[in-house]
């Protein structure tokens, strides 16, 4: 394939190498005349290990050229891979003045050449905002429709500076959010032999996968660090912590704990929490990133509370699971005891359906928490699903339940439904509301 590789710094320049190397014909374009004539000569504009010998080679072998000429490049091109810089604004939004700029560009080059088909593919990191935006461009400067002469992929890159070379190799995974089925097609002729998880989605979430996963290094990095001022504190090694904290490969460094539903509760997690903090009160050691957990999770309730309130009013409203996760009757903490609390003080009338739970069979801590929160918990439990059901207009569901009882329980699409758990069989209903999809 033919492509020019727009923005010649630390993802443009390791592309420019690396595509070469699988075959690609390449011209690198950049703005900085310096960085085009060193690519030109083979010469890395950066330090990375590895990329000179690739740069030189592709040079070599003809399979990379460059050029200041934007034009010149889409004319011996079939597609851009974007990867200008996407800096900071000053108020910390993301300034996509030189992906704007870029995209009108090879989009007037498009319409001049009278291209059949061009396809242009953002690397840059950008909020889906932007690539809205860029589309819009691309559509505007071309005269043409998405998926006619122009298409466009938000194409997110994973690599890190340092061992970028040996990154764009081994990817953890490749995600493209191709616009239409002709570019699609040539994302799959991009990286020839290069073996991961590929990934086609709407370029709005392969935008949001790249923040998701820089966020979560984010907080990888502060929650280590964290953990690590308060050990400091208190006397321990962190690293003899984090040590097995990290052999953990079931529920710490795994899957678990990181799907979007109902906030946290239950008898450990807020009070082990609340025990940290203590810790860092009486040692002077702030832990700004614990402290925002709780909160965080007690805001998450409060814009659930009004988000039904403002949606259903003070219609009857059923709830299908108090404890705080389904298999258990520990309501210590469940968010659902909260919610139903705040629900009832704003007059929702509540009828709540536990299969677990009996408030007879109620006892210790567990019993206290519950009627200091609800007294009269046993008047809103009832088993009878089925006339909980039909006695509500709207259903806020907490826990799974069997497939068939949802039908049998007599769940129409005119109930609306808020589902905390993602629960598929459920999304078809006319009156569904995902929590956070
Ligand atoms: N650096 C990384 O490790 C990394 C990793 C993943 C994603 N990203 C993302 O990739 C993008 C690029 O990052 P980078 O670190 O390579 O940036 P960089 O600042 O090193 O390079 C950007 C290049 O774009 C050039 N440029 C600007 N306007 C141009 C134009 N109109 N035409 C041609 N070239 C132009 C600049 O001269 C510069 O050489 C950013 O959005 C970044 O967030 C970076």
């Amino acid at each position: 394939m033919r492509i020019s590789v727009f923005g010649l710094g630390y993802v443009g320049a390791v592309s420019c190498g690396c595509l070469g190397a699988l075959g690609h014909r390449v011209i690198g374009v950049d703005v900085v005349k310096d960085k085009v004539d060193r690519i030109g000569r083979g010469e890395s504009p950066i330090i990375e290990v590895g990329i000179d010998e690739i740069l030189q080679k592709a040079v070599k072998d003809k399979l990379l050229t460059s050029t200041t000429d934007v034009a010149g490049a889409v004319r011996d091109s079939d597609a851009a891979l974007v990867c200008v810089g996407t800096p900071s604004n000053p108020a910390g939004g993301v300034d996509s003045t030189y992906l704007e700029r870029v995209c009108r560009q090879i989009g007037e080059a498009v319409k001049a050449q009278n291209r059949d088909f061009y396809c242009v593919l953002s690397r840059s990191t950008s909020l889906p905002p932007v690539h809205q935006k860029l589309m819009q461009i691309l559509e505007e400067s071309t005269g043409s429709k998405l998926g006619d002469r122009i298409g466009y992929v938000c194409h997110p890159e994973f690599l890190r500076e340092g061992i970028a070379v040996h990154d764009f190799y081994h990817p953890p995974k490749i995600v493209f959010g191709p616009t239409d089925p002709k570019s699609a097609a040539l994302c799959r002729q991009l990286y020839p032999g290069i073996e991961a998880e590929s990934f086609y989605v709407s370029p709005e979430v392969a935008a949001m996968v790249k923040y998701a996963d820089n966020c979560f290094h984010a907080l990888k990095v502060t929650f280590g660090n964290e953990v690590g001022l308060i050990c400091k504190s208190l006397g321990i090694d962190s690293h003899a912590v984090m040590d097995i904290f990290c052999k953990d490969r079931k529920l710490n460094i795994s899957d678990k704990y990181l799907r979007p539903g109902n906030p946290f509760g239950g008898s450990c997690l807020p009070k082990d929490l609340r025990g940290i903090l203590d810790a860092s009160r009486v040692t002077a050691t702030p832990l700004p990133m614990h402290a925002g957990m709780l909160e965080s999770n007690r805001v998450q309730i409060d814009r659930l509370v009004k988000r039904i309130v403002a949606t259903s009013g003070r219609a009857p409203l059923g709830l299908v699971g108090l404890a705080f996760k389904e298999g258990t009757d520990d309501v210590r903490e469940s968010p659902m005891v909260y919610l139903v609390e705040q629900l009832l003080g704003k007059g929702v009338p509540v009828r709540i359906y536990d299969e677990h739970l009996a408030v007879q069979r109620l006892v210790g801590s567990n019993k206290s928490f519950a009627l200091e929160s609800i007294p009269h918990l046993a008047e809103l439990l009832s088993n009878d699903l089925a006339a909980i059901v039909k006695g509500s207009k709207s259903l806020v569901i907490n826990h799974r339940l069997d497939a068939k009882r949802w039908a049998a329980a007599g769940l129409t699409g005119d109930h609306r439904v808020i589902d905390l758990v993602n629960i598929p069989e459920l999304r078809s209903l006319a009156g569904y509301d995902g929590l956070y999809w």
